[in-house]
Order: structure tokens, then sequence, then C-alpha cells
């Protein structure tokens, strides 16, 4: 371990905790010597102060960043600094420990950094969990994934729906010293508002009416792990108030109890939608955008990774066959060129949806271009084009069916989607796909 700070003190405390734990640690005073000691020994952990008398700990980050990869830093904040916090993350530190440094926090910290799986280990990830594609776009987001998953800090993951934004989270949550604790995903717009507050924080018993025992929320339940916020613009602007205390604190109070309890989870958040939009409209609270932003990470549209399509449809086809356990179809020439043409408004998740429907529907071994049932395309004109085989008017008339049963569910439900869903026999995710893909969103 290495310690950087300029007072003696703080130095031969953060020493002995560490000896205590039984690690040893080299001491530096300075930018300076702390680089000397750096290229001279390697370090499992590179423990700084801020403010540093001829630097500060940014530097020291960049500078590990930059010739240590592996190293990871934690950077010790004065109390109540937020904004040094936040920088420190987004330079690339592992963590921060506000000031004054508990010991309780500290030995978390190092037990969190002795965790994180050796770069080879973390790559072998299990199968069917991997981010496939070799294109330019999905190459970064998997550098990039298995650069946040070394550290703590907080990631807002962007993209359109059905890009892969879950699945990202996972594979953050898989590959970082979080593994082997609890993943908990949590739709925010699935959840009525009004049980919210307990869903998240959890209750006492008698909290009100039906509360007949203690009952853990999702922070609870995600304690030690990975609390993954999925459509976090759907939260509600009250709910967004408690959410902000709650990470800035890192302690909850269940609903109906007198005092708070500390937790420890790392944040992940996504959403389909334009969060900085929302922010600049008022309907999410900058400074909760401003938390959980800390890192962002980009999933790319299939549409921008359209070499990676064969590679997908192959693997989802062997899995989809794998599970029904059926013979592994070929996809013939017509479809895979249909497949490269076709715009995707649904992403990864339309292929699987467009591939399964084919697999169920097929005769022979073989997937033609017209067992896809691609919806046509909107024209250059913004006309639909003239509808040709007896196949097209078909899938024009299942999808004005489908228009038709949502519409009137929505109307029936007050536009509440999940009640919708419900009233359709269908998942909230699936009604999600669905609108999405016949233009009913707006
Ligand atoms: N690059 C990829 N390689 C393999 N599978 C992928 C890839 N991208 C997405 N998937 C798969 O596509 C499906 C949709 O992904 P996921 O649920 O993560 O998307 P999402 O962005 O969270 O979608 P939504 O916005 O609808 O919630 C999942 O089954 C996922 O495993
Ligand atoms: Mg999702």
């Amino acid at each position: 371990m290495l310690v950087v700070d300029d007072e003696d003190d703080i130095r031969e405390l953060l020493e002995m905790t560490l000896s205590r734990m039984g690690l040893d640690a080299d001491c530096a005073e300075n930018v300076t010597q702390a680089r000397r000691l750096l290229e001279e020994n390697a370090y499992q952990l590179c423990l700084t102060d801020m403010r540093l008398p001829d630097g500060d700990g940014l530097e020291l980050v960049r500078f590990i960043g930059e010739r240590f990869r592996d190293i990871p830093v934690a950077v010790i904040t004065a109390h109540g600094s937020m904004e040094n916090a936040v920088s420190a993350l987004k330079a690339g530190a592992f963590d921060y420990v506000p000031k004054p440094v508990s010991l309780e926090q500290l030995r978390a910290l190092v037990k969190s950094v002795l965790n994180l799986p050796s770069k080879d280990s973390a790559r072998g990830e299990p199968a069917g969990r991997a981010l496939l594609g070799e294109s330019q776009a999905i190459r970064q987001a998997r550098d990039m994934i298995e650069k946040v998953a070394r550290s703590q800090a907080p990631v807002y993951i962007s993209g359109e729906s059905g890009s892969g934004k879950e699945l990202a989270a996972r594979l953050i949550h898989d590959q970082g010293a979080r593994r082997g604790q609890s993943f908990i995903a949590v739709n925010c717009g699935a959840i009525p508002e009004n049980l919210m507050e307990s869903e998240f924080f959890g209750y006492k018993k008698g909290a009100f009416t039906g509360a007949d025992a203690d009952r853990d929320g999702f922070f609870q339940a995600a304690q030690g792990g990975t609390l993954f916020l999925d459509e976090v613009a759907d939260l509600p602007l009250p709910m967004q108030v408690k959410l902000l205390r709650a990470i800035q604190e890192k302690r909850v109070r269940k609903v109906g109890a007198s005092s708070e309890d500390p937790v420890d989870v790392r944040i992940i958040s996504a959403t389909h939608q334009n969060l900085k939009e929302l922010v600049a409209a008022g309907r999410f609270r900058q400074d909760l955008f401003y938390r959980l932003d800390v890192i962002e990470l980009k999933m790319p549209s299939l549409r921008e990774c359209r070499e990676d399509i064969p590679v997908l449809a192959e693997s989802i086809l062997t899995r989809l066959a794998q599970e029904s356990g059926m013979p592994r179809p070929r996809l013939a020439p017509g479809a895979l060129k249909a497949l490269g043409d076709y715009p995707f408004p649904g992403n990864v998740r339309e292929l699987e949806n467009i591939l399964e429907r084919a697999l169920a529907l097929i005769g022979g071994s073989d997937i033609g271009a017209g067992d896809l049932h691609l919806a046509p395309s909107i024209g250059p004109d913004g006309m639909m084009p003239a509808l040709s085989g007896g196949e097209a008017s078909l899938q024009d008339h299942l999808d004005r069916v489908e228009k038709q049963a949502i519409l009137e569910a929505l109307q029936k439900t007050r536009f509440n989607r999940t009640a919708a869903a419900r009233l359709l026999g269908v998942t909230f995710r699936s009604l999600r796909y669905r609108m999405e893909r016949l233009g009913l969103n707006d």
C-alpha cells in the first residue's frame, strides 16, 4: 500500500491501521515522493490526500491512470466536499473516503480493493453474459465497462431501448469488487408511487396498515452489492429528493423507523430517455443527475454496429434453438442481407424478438428473408413503401390489431403503462417494446 499525506499524524494513523489489517504501507509526503516510490515498487493500493504541498491528489490519480493502470487509487476528501470526490472519480479514482477517515470505511475500502478480480479473470465472463460484437463502438463500450468495473463510482448508462444497458450494468457488477454480492435491478417506472418509499427503503412493523413485520427494501437487499436503477427518469420528483439523500448520506431510514441505518451500495442507473433534456425541462433534479452521472457509459444503437449483426444473429439463434430444443436453423444469405438493411429501432432486443418469431414459424431448416417479417421502414418521402406480397399485408394487419388493443388498454387505465400491461397479459417491458415498435410512444 502507498499512503500519501503531508500530515505526519494522519500518515502514522493510516499506516498503523493498515498494519493491523496485516498490510505493509510505504508513506510519501508529497506528489514527487509518491511518484518516485511508484516507479520503484509495486503497490496494491494508493491512498492519497487531496491537497498536497507540491500538487494535488487528482494529479496522482491521473499519473497512476497513465503509468500504472492496475493500481487502484483512493482519494481522501475534505468533509462535505462532494465536488472533489466527483472529480476524483471522474479522473479514474477507485473510490473516495471523506475526512475524518473512519476506520470502518477504510477497512471496507481496503477489503473491496483486495476483492478486485485480477485483470485476466475478469475477462473470463460466464458464458451467455458477454457483450458481443467487434465493431469500434462495441469495443469502446466493452473497454469502458472493464475500466469502470474496477472503480466504485456511480455509472449512468445511456442508450436506446434494447441496446444492452442492463447487460452492461450486470457486466460492471460481475467484473468488479462487488461480484459475489447481490445485484438488484429496479425498474423505477414500474413501482406505484405510493409504494415507492417502502419498496426502496423498507418499512418497520406497524408503519402502516398491513405492515405486520419489518421488511427490507431494495437498498438493504443490495447491501454490499450493486443497485441498478433502471428507467431512472421515471422517478417522481419527491422520490428523487429521498434518493439523493440516501446516496449522499449513504444512510437510509425505513418507513416508520426513528433512525437511519448505514448502507453500502454501488449505484448504476440507466434510462433510454435523454436525462440532460429532462434536467433542463425541470423534470429531473439537477443535483441527483450530478450524483448519478459521475461516469457516463453510452451504449451504441445497433445501427452504429451494423457489422456486428451477423455475429449477434448467429449467437442469438444458437441460444434460442438450444432453449427450445430445436435443431439450429441456418440464416439464408437473403435473411442476413435483410437484417443488415433493417434500422432496428428496438436494437438487439428487437433482433432477438425477430429471430424468436422466425424460429417459431419456420417449417424448414433455413430462415429466409420472408420469415423475418421485418416491419416496412419509412421511405425518404415519409411514406410507407407500397405493400406487395401477402406476407407484408398480414404483418400490417397484425400491427393494426396490436396497436388498437394497446391503445384501448391505455385508455382504460388512463395511460398507466404498468396497469395496461397487466390488462393485456404482457410484461411491462414487452409492452414498452411493442409501443416503441408501433410508434406509440409520443
Ligand atoms: N452487444 C450485445 N451482445 C449480446 N447480447 C446483447 C448485446 N446487446 C444487447 N444484448 C441483449 O439484448 C437484450 C436487450 O438488452 P438489455 O435488456 O440490456 O437492453 P436495455 O438497453 O436495458 O433495454 P431497455 O431500454 O428496453 O430496458 C438482452 O437480452 C441482452 O442480453
Ligand atoms: Mg433495460
